[in-house]
């Protein structure tokens, strides 16, 4: 047993332990470097044969070879540990960051809000107060009170979506913003000039002309004196306004339960500007939507004396009149989050 074979061991050893590759290997590589089956363990068991002196020399020569593959053992595990918790922490890393190309855009309110907006101020110019009523309605709100008994036709009109709640088909989401008209007469004594937007439901089948969910604008007038013509100036004025002067508006005979006589109001085809296209059917109108007269039925079902006030109604789809204004050709984008198509309003 010499210098060499000891230095030989201990070199051996250093670079297994160096070459450990993980924490596990370098458990693994000092057992067989250090344990008591290694090389240096055998040196030990070897100075029995040395003499006195020799015995103290070697055993110091191999005890600092131990010492400096102990202490290579543990810089090593250090080093290791640190590279392991740093591959975890990588591993595991949660991005809470979303990184965009470009700068930030800041997002803006939808084209039937804006349409909403608009058609509120407008309304609020003619000296309208606006009123909002709830989606989820009663019979007696959405039908009854507007004088649409049961198993009046009408009904079948509207594919409402009933709830499973008290009596079967008493509780509906409304298919109309007429009922709010009710709440606003009972809730506050004429002369009455609101308007009552908002969002109103019905069973059908989305296509390029239906979305099951739509936004309405309903109108009222209750008054003195109130007549057909200041309903269709009123009706003109706000249409020409929306829709800018070169816009022409008609009435057309129509048949309402709540109102009596009733009207269907027409519009200037914004397509063909009135020439005649195939989106209005080629008569240059496009209708919108529905007014006349407050029937004597809904006034006694809120209490008024129909001998004194008299009023007007009219409701329509807010969606249709954007889609007009804006020549949108299929519904389903005003529902629909497609970013190329919010973006253009
Ligand atoms: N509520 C009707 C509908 O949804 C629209 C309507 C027609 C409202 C005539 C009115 C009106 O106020 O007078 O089809």
């Amino acid at each position: 047993m010499d210098a060499a074979e000891i230095d030989l061991i201990e070199k051996t050893g250093l670079s297994r332990i160096e070459s450990a590759a993980s924490l596990d290997d370098l458990r693994a590589a000092e057992t067989e470097v250090l344990g008591k089956k290694s090389a240096i363990a055998r040196l030990n068991t070897r100075l029995g044969s040395l003499s006195p002196d020799d015995r103290k020399a070697v055993g110091q020569v191999i005890n600092h070879a131990r010492a400096r593959l102990q202490a290579a053992a543990d810089e090593r595990r250090v080093a290791l540990g640190a590279e392991e918790r740093r591959r975890r922490l990588e591993a595991e890393r949660l991005d809470l960051t979303e990184v965009l190309p470009g700068p930030p855009t800041r997002g803006h309110l939808t084209l039937i809000t804006q349409t909403r907006d608009e058609l509120e101020d407008l309304f609020v110019g003619m000296g309208y107060a606006v009123a909002e009523g709830p989606e989820v309605e009663t019979d007696w709100y959405n039908f009854e009170a507007l004088n649409i008994p049961k198993a009046h036709p009408a009904r079948s009109g509207h594919d409402s979506l009933y709830f499973e709640w008290g009596e079967p088909e008493s509780t509906l989401l409304r298919t109309h913003t007429s009922p709010v008209q009710i709440r606003v007469m009972q809730t506050q004594p004429p002369p009455i000039y609101s308007i009552m937007p908002g969002k109103v439901y019905r069973k059908d089948t989305p296509d390029a002309r239906h979305t099951p969910s739509f936004s309405q604008l309903e109108g009222l007038v209750v008054d003195r004196g109130i007549t057909f013509g200041d309903m269709a100036g009123t009706i003109d004025t706000f249409t020409r306004a929306y829709f800018g002067p070169g816009m022409r508006s008609r009435l057309r005979p129509a048949y309402f339960p709540f109102t009596e006589p009733s009207a269907e109001f027409e519009v200037t085809c914004a397509i063909c500007a009135g020439s005649g296209c195939r989106t209005c059917s080629g008569t240059g109108w496009i209708e919108l939507g529905g007014c006349g007269m407050v029937h004597p039925n809904v006034f006694a079902a809120v209490g008024l004396d129909a001998e004194e006030w008299s009023g007007f109604a009219f409701g329509f789809g807010i969606d249709r009149l954007a889609q007009m204004r804006h020549g949108i050709a299929d519904m389903r984008v005003l529902l629909d989050n497609d970013i190329r198509f919010i973006g253009q309003f």
